[in-house]
């Protein structure tokens, strides 16, 4: 083993051009979990209408089909870490990659309604794996140096994965002369929409085996001579392995087991991190982001927008949320996690509070009237775009790596499983709320962002820069 450059746990590793390109290369096959994270949760959007028509079935009921995948995300999410514990991270991907293929095809041909609402579930239990064990494996094998924007390509991956699934879903329609029931080659286009994601699925299952284990993860079973391996091809030869070695096996023992009741400082108490973690989680999705990308063509019809209006705004919302995620990319290293988040939640409660003031106007044959339509609009693109360049990243990048390497994928999946059932809870309320009063619900929205504001200024520790060994 060389050793040459600085084994010190304080500061930023600079990894080698030819690493980096490698490690980006194996960030970018992980990332694949959160390609089929953001595919497959907002697939569905172009089958909702056909699956009620098909199963013909109310609003009440079709919700809960469609809500019901969260609940599976968020088991997924809670059972992630403890298998990734015991078996490795590689392996848990792979799981994963088999359950997005059989709830693909599953859900493409299913016999009957509480048949397509199981194949959904375990499409969500793989979608909560993929959450959880991206950031993790992308936060242990990448260098301190680049680690935030190595993370952010799960963000990145999610976004992606959304505007490519409108836009499959598109093109299947378009291939149905615009009937979501219309048929190809003997199946209906929503089992089309549903059944192409066995491309990407199968896709992540082989890149998984083209990417090593995580280093911590092998020094945690024993195998430090492969966990020396790996950490030359990810930071480079130049680095003095055998310290690196202790660095993280000192930091371990210096950590205890993980396991859920490590989460725990007393009987009912979790740890100070752990919430933090968990309000990270929720104040992302309590700002409402995915009604924006579940509800959007609903959103704009009910306003008078025609339906492919709607559709295009849907698009051009994803395009928005890809260029932020882009500019958060760039960012997150260079100014932090903390300002991005600060300025994200400023910039969404002044966006949210314009939706709000635009969709209490009286409706005139149906449609806002000229201004109030432009300030939504207008309004609604800029808190995409804030969400994007703020918290869609940072909170991904925070999960992956503000716990201690002990308890990181107990406490990850935690946090992960609580921001799944928020998104439940967004997901499922947003239709009668909005049948309430859609003004309203803009206000409750605004309101969480500005509560984001004192939560991150009191309880969030910057972490940008700093080995994993370090955060405690
Ligand atoms: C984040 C959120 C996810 C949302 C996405 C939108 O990844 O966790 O719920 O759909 O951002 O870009």
């Amino acid at each position: 083993m060389t050793s040459t450059t600085q084994p010190s746990a304080s500061g930023a590793r600079q990894a080698h051009p030819d690493h980096l390109s490698h490690v980006i290369f194996i960030t970018a096959a992980a990332a694949m979990g959160g390609f089929l994270f953001g595919y497959d949760s907002s697939v569905i959007n172009g089958a909702v209408e056909a699956i009620r028509g098909r199963y013909d079935i109310g609003s009440g009921t079709l919700a809960q089909v469609i809500a019901v995948a969260l609940i599976g995300c968020a088991i997924g999410a809670a059972t992630a870490g403890r298998i990734a514990d015991r078996i490795g991270r590689i392996r848990c991907m792979q799981i994963a990659a088999a359950l997005f293929t059989v709830s693909a095809v599953g859900s493409a041909l299913p016999f009957a309604l509480w048949d397509l609402a199981f194949w959904r579930v375990v499409g969500g239990f793989a979608i909560g794996m993929a959450s959880v064990i991206g950031p993790a494996y992308i936060a242990e094998v990448a260098p301190a140096a680049y680690r935030g924007r190595l993370g952010a390509f799960q963000q990145a991956a999610i976004v992606i994965g959304i505007a490519v699934s409108q836009l499959v879903n598109w093109a299947i329609l378009n291939l149905a002369d615009g009937d979501q029931r219309g048929e190809i080659a003997g199946l209906e286009a929503w089992q089309w929409m549903l059944g192409v994601m066995v491309v990407p699925a199968v896709l992540y299952g082989l890149l998984s085996f083209a990417i090593p284990e995580s280093p911590r993860f092998l020094i945690s079973v024993g195998r430090k001579d492969r966990a020396r391996e790996v950490l030359a091809e990810v930071e480079g030869h130049g680095v003095d392995l055998d310290a690196r070695v202790a660095e993280i096996e000192t930091a371990m023992r210096r950590e205890h087991k993980s396991t859920f009741k490590d989460l725990f400082g007393g009987r009912f108490k979790l740890l100070p991190i752990v919430w933090v973690g968990i309000g990270l989680s929720v104040f992302q999705q309590l700002v409402g982001i995915n009604v924006a990308f579940y509800y959007s063509a609903t959103l704009w019809q009910s306003v008078g927008v025609d339906p492919s209006g709607s559709f295009f705004y849907s698009f051009t919302t994803s395009i928005i949320n890809i260029i932020g995620t882009v500019i958060a990319m760039v960012l997150v290293d260079r100014v932090g996690r903390k300002p991005l988040a600060l300025v994200g939640s400023a910039g969404m409660a002044v966006s949210l509070a314009f939706e709000a003031w635009a969709f209490s106007a009286d409706l005139v044959d149906g449609k806002l009237p000229e201004t109030q339509g432009v300030v939504a609009l207008i309004a609604a693109h800029a808190f995409v775009l804030f969400f994007a360049l703020s918290w869609g990243v940072v909170v991904w990048v925070f999960l992956g790596e503000m716990f201690p390497n002990r308890i990181r994928a107990a406490a990850l999946g935690v946090a992960a499983s609580a921001q799944w059932l928020a998104n439940w809870l967004i997901t499922a309320s947003f239709p009668s709320l909005a049948d309430w009063n859609l003004s309203g619900t803009y206000v409750i929205y605004t309101v969480f962002a500005v509560l984001s504001i004192p939560f991150v200024l009191k309880y969030v520790k910057e972490t940008k820069g700093k080995a994993l060994e370090e955060m405690g």
